[in-house]
């Protein structure tokens, strides 16, 4: 492993610093690294491997997809990508159209360049995004996530964009208004720490878009396709947005994003207006359509809630000075902590063979593979109960 990290601190550009563990392979909820060591990996990719790792599932769609037409562009349609758009539509239940990508920050571009397509249309330019809002890191993602140390050495940024508190329905109505041509909202804010907003506030934002005449865009790149036990963490809440971004779990592993405009939004292109290469490559939908099948098929979002309560009951029950309490639902934990003691604890987890991710100085995040189990919730917790004895 130390050879490997040499080796990627010489050709490597420095954007993520060193990273403390080199993965060989996984299966199921488990990944061993280059040294044979066994983990519980409950980071799965940041919120991406849906199935954990080499599912059946996923290995026969993306191997017989391969062996058939692994790319066509855009320039000629194939079956797969019409079948998953089918799919998303028919689990949104809503009349929309579909554009692929091939990443959460290439999805929200697609949702960014349709809002200037209505701003125009409708002599509005502003966007509307959140504090600690986390939208990807290509220029225009970037210009409406709200973070200052990620977006102030790369400005000057598209804009305008106004940022208000997350959460706080009065701040957001202040800031909407006939100015506004979209507002874009996670549905728990997921980079920022895992932190749902108080219940009502996404019905709030889509009353105030409505009223202001805006587009309601939701970033569901993280909490999409069952995250949280449901297909859309906004359509849970009753709430119809007009955009909805997709990627992480979508693919289950393999690159492939998704901006789903529903009703008219999805009329704003035109021909010519948008496009990528590999975006809804033949392989990616075909991996898509694998997660999708898997998690209908095996009952996922039903598990993902009761798992998810049984890993918030565990981390409610772990003892430990250092842990301040938890949040999230599903598989989408956060385990917040007295003090700055995040990257200790993730350190002390790996050592005792349990990988999570601190996302922020004082939280801790756990997103794990949706098709985790009590058990390995049972095995995991005494490992987190050890790495916080450790370092406290
Ligand atoms: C809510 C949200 N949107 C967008 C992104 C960007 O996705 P990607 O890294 O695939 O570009 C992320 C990534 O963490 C995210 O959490």
């Amino acid at each position: 492993m130390t050879d490997l990290q040499d080796r990627w601190n010489t050709v490597m550009m420095p954007n993520y610093g060193t990273p403390p563990l080199a993965l060989d392979h996984g299966r199921g909820v488990r990944v061993w690294d280059t040294d044979g060591v066994e983990y519980l990996d409950f980071v799965a990719g940041i919120a991406v491997s849906a199935l954990g790792h080499a599912h059946p599932a996923l290995i026969a769609a993306v191997s017989e997809q391969v062996a058939r037409l692994a790319h066509t562009s855009n320039l000629y349609l194939h079956e797969p990508g019409v079948r998953l758009a089918e799919r998303l539509v028919g689990l949104l239940g809503l009349p929309a159209r579909v554009f692929f990508a091939n990443s959460g920050a290439e999805a929200n571009e697609c949702a960014i360049k349709l809002s200037r397509r209505f701003g125009a249309a409708h002599g509005r330019t502003e966007l509307v995004a959140a504090v600690d809002g986390f939208h990807g890191r290509t220029l225009g993602a970037l210009s409406i996530t709200g973070n200052a140390a990620k977006r102030t050495p790369f400005e000057p940024l598209p804009g305008p964009v106004t940022f208000v508190e997350y959460g706080d329905a009065d701040a957001l109505r202040a800031a909407v208004g006939a100015h506004t041509a979209a507002v874009f909202v996670e549905p728990t804010l997921g980079e920022g720490g895992v932190v749902p907003p108080p219940a009502g506030y996404l019905r709030a934002a889509r009353e105030i878009c409505t009223a202001a005449g805006s587009l309601l865009v939701v970033d569901e790149v993280q909490s999409g396709i069952g995250r949280t036990g449901h297909w859309f963490a906004s359509m849970a809440e009753g709430v119809r947005p007009d955009v909805i971004t997709l990627a992480k779990g979508l693919g289950g592993g393999l690159p492939i994003g998704a901006c789903l405009a529903i009703g008219t939004a999805g009329e704003l292109f035109r021909p010519g207006d948008h496009g990528s290469t590999f975006g809804g490559n033949p392989v990616a939908c075909a991996a898509a359509l694998a997660v999708i099948g898997t998690i209908a098929d095996e009952h996922l979002l039903d598990s993902v809630k009761r798992v998810g309560e049984h890993l918030g009951h565990g981390l409610d029950a772990l003892q430990s000075p250092l842990v301040a309490g938890s949040r999230g639902s599903g598989l989408w934990r956060a385990l917040t902590l007295t003090g700055a003691h995040a990257a200790a604890v993730e350190t002390a987890a790996r050592r005792n063979g349990l990988l999570v991710n601190a996302v922020k100085p004082d939280v801790i995040r756990l997103a794990p593979p949706l098709v985790l189990t009590e058990e390995d919730v049972d095995e995991a917790l005494p490992r987190l109960q050890s790495a916080l004895d450790e370092i406290s």
